[in-house]
């Protein structure tokens, strides 16, 4: 993929820069220009996608001028001290404006503007995109409360009513949501999932409507959230965080069931079943004035609520075997057993993260271990100190697994000093996937050994300055 020419102009580039650069996007070129006044400077013949500054830069007549004539598909995203910061002339309100107390959105911006580089801005091929689709899942569980949810999301399939889902996080709100889309008759329509708390104030419209495209600043036509959706089914993920600007929107679009994309006049209407999920408690959110009620009755025609595992524990020996399924054949290893006495471990946790925390552990312990079953010290310290246990008797020192382990160790400690303790360096040195390397980072507890091995390349760095007496 071409990447994203991004040009950062003066102080608010630099803190966009550094924003980015944290947020470890790749896909991104950044070149900087101290102002506006820089600009004709930069190469002609590499034309910039994106431009972040200070706002609002579009009076002065070289920036207009340069616009005009370098580049007609220029997203502009002008940082603004205040929150209520207005533009000072006609046509200076073009494109994005962030204030910088919300910089920490700036990857979000510069992500969408990335996707949407990388694809054509037509009817058709947004709508039979299906773009948030992951592999089939299935729901596994035997104990009368996950029966009677899977029992209330059939009944629900054809209806058009909005669905709520809720429970706590990691107990399956997206999987049932995603359940309920795949055994209903809008099957083969897309499923579009947006993450309510994630959208910044500023993209919501043009996120969730669309935008017409607008010459002046050079933007395509993009096709909304809502309108990807037609004929399929929109699922309104953490609708407990949205701000109340975001609810307003949503509750617009669920009463008048159209809406105009951005800067454009035409109606639009569209037939997408609403399925939202969130972890809070509602009614808590009602009374603190968070969250508004006439939104909530409109999304909790029907509701599908999923109980906690601690409170369903005979669902997990059958999610155990489920998840030692998935990762062997994922990852190409044998099957591993699981022993009673882990089976009985894993029963008695509390799993506060439920079905996800779980899955984490059965992966984890999937691909580091080292024997035909799975053992004590393959858990993830967290459920072992809950339960006061021990990790297990030490290991013979001598022994063919403690050998393969010491060395094992070593290479990891070896490569990482080599790359700055930078683990997806690391990985890539000894040919692993970041994933197993992440993995066996854990299972070798190499945190602290991080911090140390970081603090003394700090220290080395730092001396040739202290030499010149400039510290
Ligand atoms: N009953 C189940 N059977 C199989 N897998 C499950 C089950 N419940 C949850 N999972 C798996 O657990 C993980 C978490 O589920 P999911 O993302 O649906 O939870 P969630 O309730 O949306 O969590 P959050 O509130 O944190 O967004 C997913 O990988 C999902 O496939
Ligand atoms: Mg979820």
């Amino acid at each position: 993929m071409t990447k994203l020419h991004v040009i950062l102009c003066g102080s608010a580039g630099g803190r966009a820069r550094a924003v980015l650069e944290r947020s470890g996007i790749v896909g991104l070129r950044l070149s900087a220009a101290r102002d506006s006044y820089d600009l004709p400077g930069i190469d002609p013949t590499d034309p910039p996608d994106m431009l972040i500054a200070n706002g609002y830069y579009s009076e002065d007549p070289i920036f207009k001028n340069w616009r005009r004539r370098r580049s007609t598909t220029l997203q502009v995203i002008w940082i603004v001290k205040k929150r209520d910061a207005r533009p000072r002339s006609e046509g200076d309100g073009e494109g994005i404006v962030l204030p910088e107390s919300d910089l920490a959105a700036l990857p979000y911006m510069v992500e969408f503007a990335l996707r949407e580089k990388g694809r054509p801005a037509t009817d058709a091929s947004e709508r039979s995109a299906k773009p948030d689709e992951g592999p089939v899942r299935r729901i596994v569980g035997r104990s009368r409360a996950i029966q009677k949810v899977i029992a209330s999301a059939r009944k629900v399939l054809n209806v058009n009513s909005s669905v709520l889902v809720l429970g706590e996080s990691g107990t399956g709100k997206e999987l049932v949501a995603s359940m309920v889309h795949r055994e209903s008759a809008r099957l083969n329509k897309p499923f579009v999932k947006v993450n309510c708390a994630a959208i910044p104030e500023t993209l919501l419209e043009s996120e969730l409507f669309g935008i017409e495209r607008r010459i002046a600043t050079g933007v395509d036509r993009r096709i909304g959230k809502f309108e990807q959706a037609h004929g399929g089914t929109i699922f309104l993920d953490e609708i407990g965080d949205m701000t109340l600007f975001t609810q307003a929107k949503i509750l617009r679009i669920l009463q008048e069931k159209e809406f105009e994309r951005v800067g454009g006049t035409e109606s639009i209407r569209v037939d997408a079943r609403i399925i939202a999920a969130t972890n809070k408690d509602l009614s808590v959110e009602i009374a603190a004035g968070r969250f508004r009620s006439d939104l909530f009755y409109r999304l909790n025609v029907i509701n599908i609520r999923i109980p906690p595992l601690r409170e369903r524990r005979e669902d997990i020996p059958d999610l155990v075997r489920h998840f030692v399924d998935t990762y062997s054949r994922e990852n190409s290893l044998p099957r591993k057993k699981v022993p009673d006495d882990i089976m009985n471990v894993l029963m008695q946790y509390e799993w506060p993260g439920n079905v996800r925390e779980l899955e984490n552990a059965v992966e984890r312990a999937v691909v580091i271990g080292d024997e035909d079953q799975i053992r004590r010290h393959d858990l993830p310290a967290t459920i072992l100190n809950a339960l006061n246990l021990a990790p297990e008797s030490p290991e013979n020192p001598d022994s063919f697994n403690t050998r393969v382990a010491d060395f094992e160790r070593s290479l990891l400690i070896d490569a990482l000093e080599r790359c700055n303790w930078v683990q997806a360096r690391a990985a890539r040195k000894l040919g692993m996937s970041e994933r197993s390397m992440w993995h066996l980072f854990k299972k070798y507890n190499l945190e602290e050994l991080k911090a140390e091995g970081r603090g003394r390349r700090r220290g080395r760095r730092q001396n040739p300055m202290q030499e010149r007496g400039t510290l």
